[in-house]
């Protein structure tokens, strides 16, 4: 009944779960000696799978370990790998500045290791997704260098028949948190110049560890917070730390005429019965104008 719609538009014509800021560590080590890493992301990935969705593409945007250590990228495919597998869908991995390339490569890819950016051109039954290296070897700041981005106005010369979302680590979006501008995409108006007026629909990135949007060269962004850790931001924002709460995902549905990104918490909460996938088929065997006499009109 997934695809059952009783709206205006038509169910989506694609989707794609995208997470974030996964950071583990080898041997399950504790992310500061604090923060249960493994823990986090096998948590949001039993909660990806209880969605029942069957989506496009799993994408993660990047910092996908904290050193870059090779067993840690083994450890992740080794998580993400077998779920990816039981919904049918790709894995897409993004590069963020907590990685290393060359071991990112290995043991993701089972390529050779380079310092080559990590980028891919992914057709999602004619949604483009374009995967960006927004990261700077040695580095916590993030940039588009000059010969990816020529790399990328060759590929979106071309349009997608469904348009192109772009996945990168580093957001093209401003932080009201002071220690993010440090840590900055640089070259934002070279990386404007190279998207705007193209199939470009949406970006999808990370970093921030918190979730937030924004539009870009007026393209919607949209940040997915972390399934390690997040930012406590009931603080003011010189005093934005971390904390072991609020990790989630995104879910992106995307529509002939928009994409819309859905925050899902990870949390464990007592939740109701009410709604039932044999209500929806009861309401589904009802007219619309039966279905908002049944659902939609308060009692007189
Ligand atoms: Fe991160
Ligand atoms: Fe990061």
């Amino acid at each position: 009944m997934q695809s059952v719609s009783f709206g205006r538009h038509a169910p989506a014509l694609r989707s794609i779960v995208h997470l974030s800021d996964t950071h583990l560590l080898a041997g399950d080590r504790r992310l500061g000696g604090a923060y249960d890493s493994t823990g986090g992301a096998a948590a949001a990935l039993a909660a990806i799978e209880r969605t029942g969705i069957r989506p496009d593409a799993l994408v993660v945007t990047g910092d996908l370990t904290d050193l870059g250590e090779p067993d840690a990228y083994r450890r992740l495919r080794e998580l993400v790998e077998p779920v990816a597998e039981r919904l049918g869908t790709p894995v897409v991995w993004v590069a963020g500045n907590h990685d290393e390339r060359p071991a990112m490569r290995e043991g993701l890819f089972d390529e050779p290791g380079s310092l080559e950016p990590i980028t891919a051109v992914h057709d999602l039954d004619g949604l483009r997704l374009i995967v960006l290296d927004s990261t700077v070897p040695g580095w916590h700041h993030g940039e588009i260098d000059a010969a990816q981005r020529e790399w990328l106005r060759g590929v979106l010369a071309e349009p997608a028949p469904l348009g192109t979302l772009l996945a990168l680590h580093h957001p093209p979006l401003p932080s009201h948190i002071p220690f993010f501008d440090i840590l900055e995409l640089r070259d934002q108006d070279a990386f404007a110049e190279i998207i705007g007026g193209t199939d470009v629909r949406g970006i999808l990135a990370g970093h921030l560890h918190y979730s937030t949007n924004g539009t870009f060269a007026g393209i919607p962004v949209s940040v997915a917070s972390a399934t390690c850790y997040t930012m406590n931001l009931q603080r003011p924002a010189t005093e934005v730390n971390g904390m072991d709460a609020a990790q989630s995902f995104h879910l992106v549905h995307v529509y002939d005429d928009t994409i819309t990104h859905t925050v899902v918490p990870v949390v464990d909460a007592p939740t109701g019965d009410y709604f039932s996938a044999e209500w929806v088929e009861k309401m589904a065997a009802l007219s619309p104008q039966e279905r908002l006499e049944a659902f939609s009109r308060k009692p007189s």
